[in-house]
């Protein structure tokens, strides 16, 4: 048998209740991580911890986080802490996609909650999270391609604003060895992209199992900078 390659690894995940961030959570406590997940309301999460049961990793909490609020994301990241000491790995995969179309028909409600959930939030999760962040832990932010796609609204400019953040971090935080990677998942089977896409049939889309590789191996230690498309990984 392969040995377990996130084994005493420690990793905070964000949205973990669905989609891709639970498939996440899944394959690093499949590799024997330990696991801190978060969703709006930690009862999102039951159903991860039912089936973290039979893996060989730890879930070692599941904590109510919402983006959108500041003192929400920070008492978070002090209960990740308190769970689990040092982090290794941070994923800030928990995003809303928010109306499409011009950045000019968008509502300023709509752009102001999008820029908090899907980068200020994942910024500040980071920043309180600093201070435990292990020599060599790495950062993965969960982008898309739809980066800076005109008629994508705030999704796009908020994604795109990710991708400079992911670089912004990474030179921040560069003495301290943490690596900081963005990740495109591509066209996922999830809630999110049945929003974007309601006429798709969800069985021409990738599952998200089938996309979380390049998590585990960068989180492993891949050397790996910049954004990555996870149809492209073929290490
Ligand atoms: N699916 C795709 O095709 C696709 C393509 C490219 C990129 N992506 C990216 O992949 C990531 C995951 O997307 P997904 O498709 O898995 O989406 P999803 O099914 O809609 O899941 C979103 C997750 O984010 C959490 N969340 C939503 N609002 C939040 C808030 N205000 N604070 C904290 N957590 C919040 C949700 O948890 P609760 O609702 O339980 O709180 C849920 O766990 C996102 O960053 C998305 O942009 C997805």
């Amino acid at each position: 048998m392969s040995p377990l390659r996130l084994q005493g690894r420690r990793a905070v995940v964000s949205g973990g209740s669905r989609g891709v961030g639970r498939a996440v959570c899944l394959a690093y406590l499949r590799e024997g991580a330990t696991v801190v997940a978060t969703a709006r309301s930690a009862t999102h999460l039951d159903g991860l911890r039912r089936d973290a049961e039979a893996l060989p990793g730890v879930l070692a909490g599941t904590l109510a986080m919402d983006l959108a609020d500041p003192e929400s994301v920070r008492a978070a990241a002090a209960g990740a802490r308190a769970l689990l000491g040092r982090v290794d790995i941070v994923v800030n995969n928990a995003a809303v996609l928010g109306p499409r179309g011009p950045l000019t028909a968008t509502p300023f409600g709509d752009l102001r909650s999008a820029l908090a959930v899907n980068v200020a939030g994942p910024v500040e999760l980071v920043a309180a999270l600093a201070d435990a962040l292990s020599d060599g832990a790495v950062i993965i932010n969960v982008t898309s391609g739809a980066a800076g796609r005109a008629r994508w609204g705030a999704y796009g400019l908020t994604k795109a604003a990710l991708n400079i953040a992911t670089d912004m971090l990474a030179e921040d935080l560069a003495e301290r060895r943490v690596r900081c990677v963005a990740i495109n998942p591509g066209p996922v089977r999830t809630e999110m992209r049945h929003a974007a896409y309601p006429d798709e049939d969800p069985a021409t889309v990738r599952h998200p199992r089938s996309i979380v590789e390049p998590f585990v191996a960068i989180a492993a230690g891949a050397p790996v900078e910049g954004v990555l498309e996870a149809s492209e990984w073929t290490r």
